[in-house]
């Protein structure tokens, strides 16, 4: 009858779902590797693409194979027109990652390998959905503000071309650096909600933009890749330093939680936000927004001495972001953009070995109830 012995482990924290080649984070110790590789070793020394090829191919890529990833990424950076006109027709304020959501998964319906789900297609629609999930979110925004679409440049690397497809001027080399080590440290966490949501989806041999769509689905919420904007919000509605004080406190005494703060797994230092802490101070002072990166420090050693809870990758992200001239709207999109990396790496993972996920419940209703016809209810 009922199998409710087996007791559901509430968010399934700490099981184990899959192998994986592919990151690693060790929440005692503050870790992430990628293939093996420590985050502290790569963040500011590799490009986006670098971290690209070594999740879909096992290893750095030498100088050749580097401009192959490179130069394949920008020749996709382009939308089908039907596309171009979906986001056109979105309403003008709705969600970006709505918007990205449904135009990523309109794309499935115009990809030459669609239904297609051998290795080489898979590593195909890869570098395409990259490259277009980061042309819909320029695209997106240029058209939101009524601004020429911006064609990628052939000669620049992925992420000069996305600041210069969403902002339309090409950014100076500490704005580019800042924004490529940000899409590095964003483009895998081992099995985060929205990397599950991809897997699971696949799993049952759907393809990789249905993956892809429900990952996007899963990074929109608030406790994963939506902190970031709120993070924002926090600090502009916070204003300056002296209020930092009332504004924590009066959040934790109502029970709230502070956006950016908290992790699953880390249970010291996320090093992701260390290195964006470092970005942050310095691109806010640049920006002339000093208070910004002021605040936020204040938050982050208040939180500590109150709850004992660290910055999440999400925290320092938002005030990088802002001061890189990205509209908040866009924060979690940017997100997006750098794990579809991961995503599309865990999707090829898991066709590669692939069994279906179907977990089991622990059924807490009754049995035995009598049926009453309708006209009886
Ligand atoms: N602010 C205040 N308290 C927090 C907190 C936060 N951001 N994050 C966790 N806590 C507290 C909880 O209130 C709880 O305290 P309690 O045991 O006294 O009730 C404890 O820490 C454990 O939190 P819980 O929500 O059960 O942990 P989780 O592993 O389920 O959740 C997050 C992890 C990330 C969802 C959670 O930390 C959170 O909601 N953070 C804010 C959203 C965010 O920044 N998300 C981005 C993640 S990268």
């Amino acid at each position: 009858m009922s199998d409710n012995k087996n007791q559901p482990v509430r968010g399934l924290e700490g099981v184990v779902a899959a192998d994986t080649l592919l990151s690693y984070v060790d929440g005692e110790r503050g870790k992430l590797y990628y293939r093996g590789y420590d985050i502290d070793e790569l963040a500011g020394k590799v490009s986006f693409e670098e971290v690209v090829h070594a999740l879909w191919f096992g290893d750095l890529p030498n100088p050749s194979q580097l401009e192959e990833m490179r130069s394949s990424l920008i020749a996709e950076m382009r939308l089908p027109g039907q596309v171009l006109d979906l986001l056109r027709l979105a309403p003008p304020n709705a969600n970006p990652m709505v918007v990205l959501r449904t135009a990523l998964s309109s794309l499935g319906m115009f990809d030459p390998d669609g239904g297609i789900n051998t290795e080489e297609a898979n590593l195909r629609k890869a570098r395409r959905i990259l490259a277009q999930v980061a042309t819909i979110v320029s695209s997106l925004h240029r058209l939101r503000v009524g601004k020429p679409l911006v064609s990628a440049d052939a000669k620049a690397g992925f992420a000069a071309n996305f600041l210069y497809m969403l902002c339309g001027r090409i950014p100076e080399e500490t704005e580019r650096n800042a924004f490529d080590t940000l899409l590095v440290l964003h483009a895998d966490h081992s099995l985060a909600a929205s990397t599950f949501a991809a897997r699971v989806t696949v799993s049952t041999l759907a393809g990789m933009h249905s993956a892809i769509t429900a990952a996007l689905a899963s990074l929109k919420g608030p406790l994963h890749g939506g902190a970031n904007r709120e993070v924002i919000e926090m600090l502009h509605g916070i204003g300056k330093t002296g209020r930092v004080n009332a504004y924590i406190d009066g959040m934790l005494a109502n029970g709230k939680k502070i956006m950016g703060f908290g992790h699953r797994v880390y249970k010291t230092e996320d090093p992701r936000s260390r290195h964006l802490r470092r970005f942050s101070e310095e691109l806010c002072r640049k920006a002339g927004v000093s208070h910004l990166f002021d605040i936020s420090h204040e938050i982050e050693s208040l939180v500590m001495i109150r709850k004992g809870i660290r910055p999440n990758v999400d925290f320092y992200s938002a005030t990088v972001q802002e001061a890189l001239g990205i509209p908040k709207e866009y924060f979690t999109s940017i997100f997006a953009v750098s794990r579809t990396a991961g995503w599309v790496a865990h999707v090829m993972e898991q066709f590669r070995d692939n069994r279906l996920i179907r977990p089991s419940s622990n059924y807490t209703g009754g049995f035995d109830r009598k049926f009453r016809d309708i006209h009886d209810r």
